[in-house]
């Protein structure tokens, strides 16, 4: 019955499998692990051992982890930061609350950074450099490494999306001078909100340090807010998502009361910072990151394979479609004229929820771009292709019959 009411969706808790759920309930009954523990310092070894970088130091998100990076780089006040347009808000405000200037680059159609539009846009102000391997997919390393050494900039990868991609066989985040990633909701793993800053660099790791030392924890309440998240969800709201919409209605109210949390907090819309960044990661949270992080290597084999269907089933429509090369596939990301349409006909119609990332240049569409220094028709691209794209899920719970339903609904837009 709740097969019914449930949908396919791309986000409301992805990557949340039955372990997953079980350790969030036996979480929520021991507050005594929630702020402190060992799985903190676990999670940042095992981090640092995949990736074979000398230092992981984790946080509360991806947003306190390069607020974090930021900081302990000590350039100046007002400097610019060179980054990506077609993004999310959660990109551009620590580096906002930092002090410093996002200055917007244009993106190519493959949604990453367009090198001859940073060749264009660079300002004698630029000390940072921020790259994003969008969707998974990386970024021309080669050309961004010897333009920031060409220009004196500092590179910090943005892999909130590549967890596991490669670029020429070295994983993403491991080929600038610091990254950060994100394991909050909708990401390649997740454990509703937290983040990690890694780097090779030893006195940027002493800053680092320094500065997560200096941190607070996050309150128990917050703490509790994040392991209702993936409880409450799967055992409640989506199984009743479409019956009268009542899975919808007490998902809003939740959060309206404050007992689930949002993705984005209503002041990031206006570039201010919500109390609870930046913070440090509490126990709790890592012990659900170090759950998920376990399951890294199927997590995204899966993604290959439901992408491969994507590609293979969607290669002669009317849709285009994204590169497969390296790609980890957060979300497969496709474009059509009609692609707002069509994510609002799936949903009313077919009970299926396909992503809109991203339907402005920083999202989410009701961010004050002003506010986030961002001016209307800088990237011409990027807002091109706001318009355009609509993402399907690729994460764990998606079968391949999903996958055909999805399919077969998209086959019927010329
Ligand atoms: C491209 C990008 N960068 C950075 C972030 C920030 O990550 P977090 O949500 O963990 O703060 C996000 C996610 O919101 C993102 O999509």
């Amino acid at each position: 019955m709740s097969q019914y009411f449930k949908p396919i969706s791309i986000s409301l808790s992805p990557n949340v499998e039955k372990d997953d759920l079980k350790l969030a309930l036996k979480l929520i009954f021991s507050p005594w692990r929630w702020i402190k523990g060992r799985a903190v310092s676990q999670l940042e070894e095992e981090f640092r051992k995949y990736l074979g970088v000398k230092y992981a130091f984790s946080f509360n998100s991806g947003r306190s982890a390069l607020y974090a990076i930021l900081k302990s780089l000590n350039i100046g006040d007002k400097s610019d930061v060179l980054l990506q347009a077609f993004t999310c808000n959660a990109a551009v405000n620590p580096v906002l609350w930092a002090g410093l200037n996002p200055v917007y680059i244009d993106c190519e159609n493959n949604y990453n950074l367009d090198i001859d539009d940073l060749k264009r846009k660079i300002t004698k102000n630029a000390k940072i450099l921020m790259v994003q391997h969008t969707f998974g997919c990386p970024a021309q390393m080669d050309e961004i490494l010897k333009f920031s050494r060409d220009n004196n900039l500092i590179l910090i990868e943005d892999c909130a999306h590549s967890l596991g991609a490669q670029y020429n066989g070295k994983k993403t985040g491991t080929l600038s001078k610091a990254a950060f990633f994100s394991f909050s909701r909708d990401k390649i793993i997740s454990s509703v909100y937290g983040g990690m800053a890694v780097t090779n660099d030893d006195e940027l790791a002493k800053n680092l340090h320094s500065i997560q030392k200096e941190f607070k924890h996050p309150s128990y309440l917050w703490t509790l807010q994040q392991l209702l998240h993936p409880v409450l969800l799967n055992y409640i709201i989506l199984p009743i998502y479409n019956f009268i919409d009542l899975g919808k209605i007490f998902l809003v109210l939740s959060q309206y009361l404050g007992i689930l949390s949002k993705a984005v907090h209503k002041k990031e819309k206006k570039g201010e910072r919500p109390f609870y960044f930046p913070k440090k990661m509490p126990n709790a949270l890592a012990l659900l990151a170090l759950n998920q992080f376990k399951k890294l290597e199927r997590f995204n084999e899966h993604r290959r394979i439901i992408s491969d269907f994507y590609l293979k089933r969607l290669q002669d429509s009317s849709f285009i479609l994204p590169e497969k090369e390296n790609n980890v596939f957060l979300r497969f990301s496709i474009r059509h004229n009609l692609a707002h349409q069509i994510i609002s006909y799936a949903w009313k119609k077919e009970n299926i929820l396909i992503g809109d990332w991203y339907t402005t240049p920083i999202a989410p569409d009701d961010t004050n771009l002003r506010k986030m220094g961002y001016i209307s028709g800088t990237c011409p691209n990027a807002e091109k292709l706001s318009k355009t794209t609509l993402n399907l899920p690729t994460h764990i719970n998606i079968s391949l019959k999903d996958a055909e339903r999805i399919v077969d609904f998209l086959l019927t837009w010329k």
